[in-house]
């Protein structure tokens, strides 16, 4: 079989490497792919969002599956465009559809889908340009800290939590009268606060059946001990601790049945990964998000576990027969840093040598925002390489990560030393 990826970090990484490890797999493209990508298959210089030029490299290479990694493309429609075109409709996509990916691409939508089909979120309500003064009053009803969230994608900077009033008035006013977040929050849902921890729990769905796949914590916070500024992640853990059988089949009952229920009852067609985000409140799941596609770096973690041929999995689901498909997963915990650039997430420097890659044995080394310069591996983002360890115990797994993170080195460089240690 020959797969295209599209994307470009540590997600995608570790959908190539995962992929690499399957006899069927022929030909292997990531588009565009990154320093480490070349690895596993064939990079190619394409934008993600560039339909045209993705389709008419698919047909030139005989491409028999696009297994899309990040929002942007599934909200924009790539999987209506290839369903769309007579030439290119037989070759599957993995990732739903424009109407399914509005279940992240609107924090509206997807809160209207909970609500009808009687999934635990918390409690909200939804105000625009119409109904703003009502909103504010409504603010005053709430109890505090309240959380607002602009409906669109706002590069994951969209959510404010205010501690007093005044800060909600303020800013759900500056959210929807004087487009803080652009076009994204003309919608703002306003959401009561959820005290826990969260956790996210991946699914593998077909539109019909699904598998659960393991459960990932990440690390937002660019600080040790969770300080700072919020990340797009600065490492992962899976499987969570406390999120132990009696918890997940609770989130498969009473969230991943009744969210594969609704989308059948809803008539909307989902082929792909669904990446809940929830919060564990005292022992109860709670739905924060839904995002239509898989973490990074959660994805670094949860692939590595997986035992079965991801091919065999992603054919499952474009052909509807997932629940045929067999599904196993090691035991082993998988730990994964992200080494940064310094200064991320302000302003950073690219075009950093990386070196001693070659120098971690232990662990696998998945690049995110890398480029090749001048035959040299350069950083070219702020979250540059993923380090993830397999072990049989978390704290293994932890001290072999941290150790491997630190054996990497380019100017700059910053990781967390903490990444699960709240969870020993
Ligand atoms: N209702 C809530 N209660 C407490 N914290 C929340 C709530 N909703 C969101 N958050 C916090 O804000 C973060 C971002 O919110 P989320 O809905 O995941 O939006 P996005 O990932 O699109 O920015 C969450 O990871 C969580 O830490
Ligand atoms: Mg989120």
């Amino acid at each position: 079989m020959n797969i295209l990826i599209i994307g470009s970090g540590g997600r995608e990484s570790a959908f190539a490497y995962k992929l690499s490890q399957s006899k069927r797999l022929q030909n292997l493209f990531i588009a565009p792919g990154n320093a480490g990508t070349g690895v596993y298959g064939q990079n190619v210089a394409l934008k993600v969002t560039d339909f045209d030029g993705i389709a008419s490299f698919a047909l030139a290479n005989d491409i028999n599956m696009v297994l899309v990694g990040p929002e942007e493309p599934l909200v924009k429609g790539i999987h209506d465009y290839f369903l769309n075109r007579e030439d290119l409709k037989h070759i599957p996509v993995i990732g739903p559809q424009q109407e399914g990916a509005q279940l992240e691409g609107s924090k509206d939508f997807s809160k209207q889908f909970m609500d009808r089909h009687g999934i635990p979120t918390a409690a909200s309500r939804s105000f625009d340009k119409s109904n703003l003064e009502e909103g504010l009053a409504y603010l005053e009803t709430q109890k505090l800290p309240i959380v607002l969230k602009a409906d669109g994608l706002a590069a994951g900077k969209g959510v404010l939590i205010c501690e007093t009033l005044e800060d909600a008035k303020l800013e759900l006013n500056a959210m929807i009268a004087d487009s803080k977040f652009g076009a994204a929050s003309d919608v703002v849902v306003v959401e009561e606060f959820l005290k826990g921890i969260e956790l996210s729990v991946f699914v593998l769905t077909d539109g019909h059946s699904y598998k659960v796949l393991p459960s990932a914590k990440d690390y937002k916070r660019i600080g040790e001990g969770d300080t700072g500024l919020n990340t797009g992640g600065m490492g992962s853990i899976s499987p969570v601790p406390f999120a132990d059988e009696a918890f997940i089949s609770k989130v498969e009952e009473r969230i991943i049945k009744p969210t594969v229920e609704g989308l059948k009852k809803d008539h909307i067609p989902y082929k792909g990964f669904i990446f809940i985000g929830l919060m564990n409140v005292e022992g109860e799941p709670l739905v924060i998000e839904y995002n239509v596609r898989m973490g990074d770096p959660e994805t670094e973690s949860v692939l590595p576990r997986i035992e079965s041929d991801l091919i065999d999995l992603l054919e499952g689901v474009a052909q509807g027969n997932l629940d045929t498909r067999s599904y196993t997963v090691s035991s082993k915990t998988a730990v994964t840093v992200m080494l940064v650039a310094g200064g991320y997430p302000g302003n950073y420097e690219s075009g950093k040598v990386i070196s001693n890659i070659e120098n971690v044995k232990e662990s696998i080394v998945f690049h995110a925002g890398t480029a090749t310069q001048d035959g040299h591996v350069v950083s070219s983002g702020g979250r540059v390489i993923a380090v993830t360890t397999l072990q049989d115990t978390l704290f293994d797994a932890l001290q072999q990560a941290t150790a491997d993170a630190g054996r990497i080195y380019f100017e700059g460089k910053y990781f967390r030393r903490d990444i699960g240690f709240d969870l020993i």
